[in-house]
């Protein structure tokens, strides 16, 4: 997602660690070797459970769309994802082999090669779109779409040697036929898509017209990836158009609603918070502004971003709150909201990450995995939503935190994940979801994210070799997209600054961020040149010692220059 060229934030931070590395290389190198044999252990243990899962997949489901590892059958689950009242459902569909798709990426970054031709080949030979099947577009594109744009980069890439390169665009070719199934779905007096589509017929007739914030507002990742590389403008512009119309119904303070109604426009749901129904919209605006360089989206991310943190945030933790007038609606912490540390991390807010992981790592703790939804104002679990149905969330965060701090401290919440999953969630058939935290009762399914995100995330927490031959962002699914300068628009060039192992030495980029500098743009007039964030400077760690103002940038939360104490130390005390 963001190694070496893209963010150049995390990646200060990265050379942060080294410089830190550098001055205290005595006791470093002492634990060196220990923890190299410990990411290789755990890495192991989770190619184990990756295998466990697929294994019993290709088994038991294949090519149906996901297993049920306790019964060891299949489900065509892809209609039913987003679907629950479970209507509409199709009567002969035969499933997608979804699992399959979505370990694509998964399989490469676990260098198994011949697997991942094997099973490109059978996709390629097999798989169709054209089922009578009312699929979520959300789900659809996130998966399936985003499974196979990641899959077809990869396959395609001549540095990977794979089918001795003589790879043919099948996958590509399979989604552009599922984009084009998409488009009936922005038929709409808005331009915001319908939340369901028949995969055969289009946009079936009563369809219900609403959806949900990240519904309409996290599909330019796959759909603009689509367009790039088939040439046809149309899918990008669909979802550019979806999105500028989302931005359009903000509220005066910047805030969105859950859910509203494609045909009017209109919020239905005015309460929102940042975890499920508009998680991934926050991280879409980011994030495509970071693989096609639009600064439009950059723009609007900043204004939600500063929203969010000032409406939704309450210490480490973060409440919904209605739209209209900032209030807090409901205080509770849902295990979708374990992304955003990782979200902030790609923006240089390390610190802000740091604390609210460390608090939902500890409800983790607390219940052996993340409940769905925790009631923080009563510190119980929510009634109905006791489940935990093998989420990726946490370990996300946690894998973005530790490429950015290389805090070892990281590497020990993923081996306590790792262990619980192992513990709690593995039976012979697979790994099976959690119906209730405070029992520890299983359900029938193994889902297909479980391949896509928890064990990629786990993996590439442990081992990140992959991420160092080339610069990846990661869509909401965890597929890997590359950041590409022939995808940008403009080219901020802080963004390609040189690759990894030559800015080590660089030591003059340590001043340089555009994400921080764009996070604070104010700073830019002030001293008329960039200056790096807070994010930069770990002042929680007592090791670090400034030597002067600059090399204490600004607070990222504020936007307030930081000073250097004689001591040694950067703060806000010394300032107007
Ligand atoms: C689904 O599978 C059944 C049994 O193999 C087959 O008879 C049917 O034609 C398939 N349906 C579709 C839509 O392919
Ligand atoms: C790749 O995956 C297949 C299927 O799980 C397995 O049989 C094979 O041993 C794997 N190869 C490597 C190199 O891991
Ligand atoms: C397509 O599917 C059939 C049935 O599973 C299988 O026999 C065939 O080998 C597949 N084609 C490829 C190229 O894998
Ligand atoms: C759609 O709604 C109209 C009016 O309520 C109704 O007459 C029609 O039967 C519905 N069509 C379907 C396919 O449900
Ligand atoms: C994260 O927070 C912990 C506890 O507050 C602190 O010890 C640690 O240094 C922090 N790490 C970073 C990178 O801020
Ligand atoms: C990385 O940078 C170094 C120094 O400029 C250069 O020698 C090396 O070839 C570069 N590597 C890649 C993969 O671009």
């Amino acid at each position: 997602m963001f190694r070496r060229k893209f963010s150049t934030c995390t990646f200060l931070l990265l050379l942060f660690f080294f410089f830190t590395l550098f001055t205290s290389s005595m006791s470093l190198s002492q634990s060196q070797s220990p923890l190299a044999a410990k990411k290789k252990r755990m890495r192991d243990k989770v190619r184990t459970m990756f295998y466990h899962a697929y294994d019993n997949y290709m088994a038991y489901a294949f090519p149906h769309d996901e297993l049920k590892p306790l019964s060891k059958t299949f489900t065509n689950s892809l209609s039913e994802l987003g679907n629950l009242k479970l209507e509409h459902l199709p009567q002969h569909y035969n499933g997608s082999a979804l699992t399959l798709i979505e370990s694509l990426s998964s399989l490469l970054i676990m260098g198994n090669n011949t697997e991942f031709e094997r099973a490109v080949l059978w996709l390629s030979a097999n798989l169709t779109f054209d089922a009578d099947a009312r699929v979520n577009l959300f789900e659809c594109n996130i998966r399936v779409l985003g499974g196979l744009v990641s899959a077809h980069l990869l396959a395609s890439d001549s540095s990977k040697r794979l089918f001795q390169g003589a790879y043919k665009n099948q996958l590509l070719v399979l989604a552009e036929d599922l984009g084009k199934r998409f488009l009936p779905a922005f038929n709409t007096p808005t331009g915001l898509p319908y939340a369901w589509i028949n995969l055969k017929y289009g946009v079936m007739e009563n369809e219900t017209t609403e959806t949900s914030t990240s519904g309409c507002g996290s599909l330019i990742l796959e759909m603009g990836a689509l367009s790039k590389l088939t040439g046809d403008p149309r899918y990008e512009l669909a979802a550019l158009r979806a999105l500028h119309k989302l931005w359009s119904m903000r509220s005066s303070l910047n805030l969105f609603g859950t859910t509203l109604d494609v045909a009017t426009g209109e919020w239905i749901e005015f309460s929102s918070g940042i975890g499920a129904g508009v998680d991934s919209f926050y991280e879409y605006l980011l994030k495509g502004h970071i693989l096609f360089g639009n600064e439009d989206l950059w723009r609007m991310f900043h204004s939600a971003y500063v929203a969010v943190q000032k409406y939704f945030r309450y210490g480490p933790w973060y409440h919904e709150a209605d739209m209209r007038t900032g209030r807090a609606t409901y205080w509770q912490l849902t295990s979708l909201q374990a992304f955003w540390p990782g979200l902030q991390v790609l923006t240089g807010d390390v610190i802000a990450a740091n604390s609210s992981h460390r608090e939902f790592f500890h409800v983790w703790q607390r219940f052996g995995v993340l409940p769905e939804r925790y009631l923080l104002d009563h510190q119980m679990l929510h009634p109905t939503e006791k489940y935990y149905p093998l989420r990726p969330e946490l370990a996300e965060s946690t894998f973005y935190l530790y490429q950015a701090t290389k805090d070892p401290w990281y590497l020990d919440v993923g081996e306590s994940i790792i262990n619980s999953l192992n513990s709690y969630t593995k039976v012979k058939g697979g790994f099976a979801s959690i119906k209730d935290v405070s029992t520890m009762q299983l359900e029938d399914h193994q889902h297909s994210f479980f391949l896509a995100e928890t064990c990629k995330y786990l993996y590439l927490l442990f081992d990140d070799s992959f991420l160092l031959e080339s610069n990846y962002i990661f869509t909401t699914e965890g597929h890997p997209l590359p950041v590409l300068s022939t995808w940008h628009e403009r080219l901020p060039e802080t963004y390609f600054p040189t690759n990894w192992t030559f800015m080590k030495r660089q030591q003059e980029a340590n001043r340089i961020s555009s994400m921080s500098l764009q996070v604070c743009p104010a700073m830019n007039l002030i001293s008329g040149h960039h200056i790096k964030s807070a994010c930069h400077i770990p002042d929680a760690r007592s090791d670090f010692r400034c030597m002067t103002d600059e090399d204490c940038g600004v607070d990222s939360t504020t936007c307030r220059r930081r000073s250097c104490s004689t001591a040694g130390y950067c703060g806000l005390w010394l300032l107007i």
